[in-house]
């Protein structure tokens, strides 16, 4: 499979657990591209730089941190231009700062379903990371089986 994981992220958090991902999935002998959505400058200009092409994936991982309980503004500018294959697979990884779900991953993981829908996707797993929390190890790993393990997904 041709697999892109297409990444925002401000401070790296969202980043780390995009690149777990891509190894995982390197070492299970995937096509794997992880590639970046960024800004002008994050504190003063956050309109995009750079807008990666995505139409050639079979399989979609969108990386994205809660802003504001919701999907971040260059992630929500993204996606409403960003073309997709029809019938993308799609698994989403979000982290957060709260350590609960209805605090902002949620919703996130809603509006980027919401945002894919005209592609007609094929939604197959996501993983929410409280990047503070205890928990935060278990977490990640249940976030690395829902979107590395799709064998009888499909
Ligand atoms: C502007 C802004 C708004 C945020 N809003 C939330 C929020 O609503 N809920 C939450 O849990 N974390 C929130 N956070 C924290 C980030 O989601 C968290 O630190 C995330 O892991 C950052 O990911 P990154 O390092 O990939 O940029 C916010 C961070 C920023 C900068």
């Amino acid at each position: 499979m041709n697999i892109g994981i297409i990444v925002y992220s401000e401070t790296g958090n969202t980043l780390a657990l995009c690149e777990q991902a891509r190894d995982i999935l390197t070492g299970y002998g995937q096509n794997v591209t992880l590639a970046r959505i960024t800004v002008n400058d994050v504190k003063l200009d956050r309109t995009l730089r750079d807008a990666p092409a995505a139409g050639q994936y079979d399989l979609v991982i969108l990386g994205t941190p809660v802003q504001g309980f919701s999907l971040p503004v260059p992630v929500r500018e993204y996606l409403a231009r960003a073309e997709f294959a029809d019938g993308v697979k799609l698994g989403v990884l979000i982290t957060q700062y709260f350590k609960a779900d209805w605090l902002g991953g949620k919703q996130t993981l809603k509006q980027a379903r919401d945002a894919f829908a005209r592609f007609h996707p094929v939604f197959y797993g996501a993983g929410i990371v409280h990047v503070r929390s205890r928990k935060r190890d278990q977490q990640i790993n249940a976030a690395m089986r829902a979107v590395t393990n799709f064998e009888g997904k499909f």
